[in-house]
C-alpha cells in the first residue's frame, strides 16, 4: 500500500516522499521582479518536501499578477532564480517553477497597461498591488496574434526556467488565471477558434503545453487545474469540461496533473465535481491539493485517489513539515497579515522544531 513517507517516481524524477509544497505567490520579489537571497533561504529551509512547486511567476510583464511577483521573462530574473535552485539543490531539494499568465486577475497599475482577457469581461475579485488588494481592472479582448504572443512568452519562460536550474516546470492553468479564463466559459465568450467548444477552449492550454514541452522534457512538465469558481472564474459545467481537460491531458505524457479539489482556501470539495471522478480519467500521477491533514492525506495517498498531496498554508509556518507530518509533531498556524509584506518576517523567520 503507498504511503505518503515513501519514496515515489514521477515522470523522470525520484522524490523521497510523496509530500509536496503548493505554489505561494509571496510577494517578496523586488520592484523588477527579481527574486532576492531572502526567497532562496525561503525555499532552501522548505527542501524536505518531495518537490516544492515555486510561487506563480510571470512570463512576461502583462502577465503579472501581483505587486512584487517573480517572473522569468528577463536575465536578471533568471539569475535571481537560478540562485533559488542552487540554494534548493544544496538543501538535497527538486523544485519546479509555476509559470503564469494573470490575463484579467491583475491590475492596469501593476501590469502598466489594461489587462488582457479572453473576453472583455472583468473578474468580480481583487488583486494584491502596491496599494494593497484592490478590484482587477477592466480587460481588453485578445486577438488571435496576441494570443500567438502569449504562446510564445511561454515558451521562452520554460526556456528560461530551464536554463536557471529548475528541475521541472508547472503550467498554471488555475485559479482563474489566463488559461482557466480560456478553458471556463463564465469568462470565454468568443466565438472563434479559441471559444465555444471544449475542443476550441482547451486550444489555448495544448498550446502552451507543447510550446513548455519543446524546451522542457515533457517528463519534467506538470499541469495545474482547479475546476471549481476561482477568483469569478467558472464554468457553467465544470464536470463535463474537466473530464474532458484531464482525459485530453492523458495524451501528453506529462509529469503529473496537480488538482485544487474545491475552491482553493475555501471549500475542499466542489459540490458537482467527483476529484476521484476525475483522478479515474487520468493515467498518470496525480496530486491532490486544498486543506488536506497529516489524516485525509495519508488516507487519499493509501487509497490510491492520489499518488502525492500538495500542502500550502502549512508549509508557510513549517518550514520542517514533513518531519512534523512523519512524526505526528504539532503544527505552526500562519499569520495571514505577512502573506504579501516584505521581508523576512513572517517568511524566513518560522522556526524548525528543534530535537530529533
Ligand atoms: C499566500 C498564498 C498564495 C498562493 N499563491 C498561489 C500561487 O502562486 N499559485 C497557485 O496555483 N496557488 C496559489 N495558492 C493556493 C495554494 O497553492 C493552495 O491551493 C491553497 O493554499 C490550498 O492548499 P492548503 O489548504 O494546503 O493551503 C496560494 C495560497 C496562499 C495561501
Amino acid at each position: 500500500m503507498p504511503n505518503l513517507f515513501d519514496e515515489v517516481t514521477i515522470g523522470s524524477l525520484t522524490l523521497p516522499n510523496r509530500i509536496v509544497m503548493a505554489p505561494m505567490a509571496r510577494s517578496r520579489a523586488d520592484d523588477l521582479n527579481r527574486p532576492g537571497a531572502l526567497m532562496a533561504e525561503y525555499y532552501a529551509q522548505r527542501a524536505g518536501a518531495g518537490l516544492i512547486v515555486a510561487e506563480a511567476t510571470a512570463v512576461s510583464p502583462i502577465g503579472r499578477n501581483y505587486h512584487r511577483c517573480p517572473a522569468i521573462y528577463d536575465a536578471d530574473q533568471m539569475v535571481g532564480w537560478g540562485a533559488v535552485t542552487e540554494a534548493v539543490h544544496r538543501r538535497g531539494g527538486r523544485i519546479f517553477l509555476q509559470l503564469v499568465h494573470a490575463g484579467r486577475a491583475t491590475h492596469a497599475a501593476t501590469i502598466g497597461t489594461a489587462p488582457s482577457a479572453p473576453s472583455a469581461i472583468a473578474a468580480s475579485t481583487k488583486t494584491f498591488t502596491a496599494s494593497g488588494f484592490q478590484p482587477c481592472s477592466q480587460p481588453r479582448e485578445l486577438k488571435v496574434d496576441d494570443i500567438n504572443a502569449i504562446v510564445a512568452d511561454f515558451q521562452l519562460a520554460a526556456r528560461n526556467a530551464w536554463k536557471a536550474g529548475f528541475d521541472g516546470v508547472e503550467l498554471h492553468a488555475a485559479n482563474g488565471y489566463l488559461i482557466d479564463q480560456f478553458l471556463k466559459d463564465g469568462s470565454n465568450h468568443r466565438d472563434d477558434e479559441y471559444g465555444g467548444s471544449f475542443d476550441n477552449r482547451f486550444r489555448l492550454l495544448a498550446q502552451v503545453v507543447k510550446v513548455i514541452c519543446s524546451e522542457v522534457p515533457a517528463t519534467r512538465v506538470g499541469v495545474r487545474l482547479a475546476p471549481g469558481r476561482a477568483q469569478d472564474c467558472f464554468d457553467s459545467d465544470p464536470g463535463s469540461l474537466f473530464s474532458y481537460v484531464v482525459s485530453a491531458l492523458a495524451s501528453y505524457s506529462l509529469c503529473y496533473i496537480h488538482m485544487v479539489e474545491g475552491i482553493a482556501g475555501g471549500a475542499t470539495c466542489n459540490a458537482d465535481i467527483e476529484a476521484a471522478t476525475l483522478r479515474r480519467l487520468y493515467p498518470g500521477v496525480w496530486i491532490a491539493n486544498n486543506g488536506f491533514t497529516r489524516h485525509t492525506a495519508q488516507e487519499t495517498v493509501r487509497e490510491g485517489r492520489a499518488d502525492l498531496v500538495s500542502f500550502g498554508r502549512p508549509f508557510i509556518s513549517n518550514p520542517d513539515l514533513v518531519r512534523r507530518l512523519r512524526d505526528n509533531l504539532e503544527l505552526t498556524t500562519p499569520d495571514k497579515s505577512t502573506f504579501f509584506t516584505e521581508g523576512a518576517a513572517g517568511y524566513t523567520d518560522y522556526s524548525p522544531l528543534q530535537g530529533g
